[in-house]
């Protein structure tokens, strides 16, 4: 007999910290689609995909059946003691994702997190070098290494000190909240130049290793920087031989209408940390990129009990196929531009709205007391997911300062359920804005 709501929750306050957040109190039954089902039988549509985790929908059929397979052959041998065929065939496909015309290769890990220490791991070791460079607004995870890199202190990282050593922190290309002062374009992206900056006055570049970016800060806000950004990044990493990684674990595998999000600037990332939708709701994740710096570490100095177990794995080639043969990217590219026509036309209504930005799907909206003064509004965004929560809509937020709200859906959602979704946006906004 299934539990209800109430029984979880009361076991889940006795036996499970508070440390452990929940952003809601659903407690799930199944789900489909675009779609979680609770064990009361309430439905509610999923704009947080698992923290981006579903791309190609919840229990994506393909995902299952290839699950299912894997299981009734091998659960688990430990691909360093005894190999099978989906882990190599899945770095193969990595490489071929991965951004390059040169020799590549992948590693293949649990977590996000894990994945993000093993490509400074790689950088560290190919280059000679220890510094790492890394991002206001940036997340990489709840590790030590990656709390460290990551630039929110509360939760992130308050009471967790003392933090990794020889990370060195830039200020993102956040254009709504510039941090350089200036406008784009006029400012000449400017910001990108902070890097070459920083050379002088904080870490030489012949110590420097790596330098770590999301395409599109995720927990930070979405921070979208412009197209002249990463290029301009690239070139200096590139000329001062720091190695370029792109932490594409929230804006991989379709969540920008693209295959990775990078694309969209033109820029080949070195190496490239893969998670979330790779697996298609299944924990694996990767670092995949140029040939010669994933060989550098020597033997047995990358890996793990469990990293890219066979079902994983399974998993993983089942969502990358869904998302080509259902044409996936050109799906979210079309559901990109609804959304963003519809957030636009809130904006043009509801002044609580500062900032529409992002790419393809993965949108965001950021709420703003004053359009002249850009006060935060973290009480609104509260209120809002709140509100919509109680409608049948999930809904998160993100941001340094709590206030952006995001869109993290499957990108197979119907259209009745995006129109219901948005209608309950709506309704929200009016009431927030009173
Ligand atoms: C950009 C980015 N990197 C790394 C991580 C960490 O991934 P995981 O939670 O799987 O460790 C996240 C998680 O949200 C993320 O968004």
């Amino acid at each position: 007999m299934a539990q209800s709501t109430q029984d979880v929750l009361a076991k889940r306050a006795k036996f499970v910290p508070k440390g452990v957040f929940n952003a809601s109190t659903i407690v799930a039954a199944k789900a489909k689609g675009a779609v979680i089902t609770d064990v009361e039988g309430r439905e509610y549509i999923d704009f947080a995909g698992g923290i981006g985790v579903v791309n190609i929908g919840h229990n994506s059929p393909r995902v299952v059946a290839a699950i299912k397979e894997q299981a009734d052959k091998l659960l688990h041998s430990c691909f360093h003691i005894v190999m099978y065929e989906q882990y190599a065939a899945l770095a193969e496909k990595l490489t071929q994702i991965a951004p390059g015309d040169f020799p590549k290769m992948a590693a293949l890990f649990n977590s996000g997190a894990e994945a993000v220490e093993n490509a400074v791991k790689i950088a560290r070791c190919a280059t000679g070098k220890q510094g790492v460079v890394a991002f206001e607004n940036g997340f990489h995870g709840r590790t030590l290494l990656t709390m460290s890199l990551t630039s929110k202190v509360k939760p992130y990282k308050f009471g967790f000190g003392p933090y990794a050593p020889e990370i060195y922190r830039m200020p993102h290309a956040y254009c709504y909240r510039c941090p350089i002062g200036r406008e784009y374009p006029s400012c000449d992206v400017g910001c990108a130049d902070l890097l070459s900056k920083m050379f002088i006055n904080i870490a030489a570049a012949e110590n420097l290793a790596c330098l770590i970016v999301e395409p599109i800060a995720g927990e930070g806000g979405f921070i979208t920087p412009p197209k002249e950004y990463f290029p301009k990044l690239k070139a200096i990493c590139e000329a001062n031989g720091i190695v370029f990684i792109a932490d594409e674990v929230q804006t991989g595998f379709g969540r920008t209408g693209r295959m990775l999000a990078m694309e969209h600037w033109g820029v080949t990332a070195d190496l490239t940390v893969m998670a979330k939708s790779m697996g298609g709701g299944m924990p694996i994740s990767a670092v995949a990129g140029k040939a010669e710096l994933m060989d550098a570490p020597m033997v047995g100095g990358l890996g793990g009990t469990y990293g890219g177990n066979p079902v994983c794995c399974a998993a993983s080639l089942a969502a990358i196929q869904t998302i080509e043969e259902d044409n996936l990217l050109e799906v979210g590219e079309k559901l990109g531009e609804t959304l963003r026509a519809r957030f636009e036309d809130m904006q043009s209504r509801y002044p609580i709205i500062g900032d529409v930005r992002g790419k393809g799907p993965m949108l965001a909206l950021e709420l703003v007391h004053s359009r002249e003064t850009k006060a935060p509004a973290p009480d609104k965004a509260k209120a809002l997911t709140a509100f919509c929560l109680e409608k049948g809509l999930i809904l998160l937020s993100c941001g340094n300062y709590g206030n952006v709200i995001r869109t993290l859906m499957p990108l197979v959602i119907t259209e009745e359920q995006l129109e219901k979704a948005l209608s309950i946006m709506e309704e929200g906004f009016v009431a927030i804005s009173k």
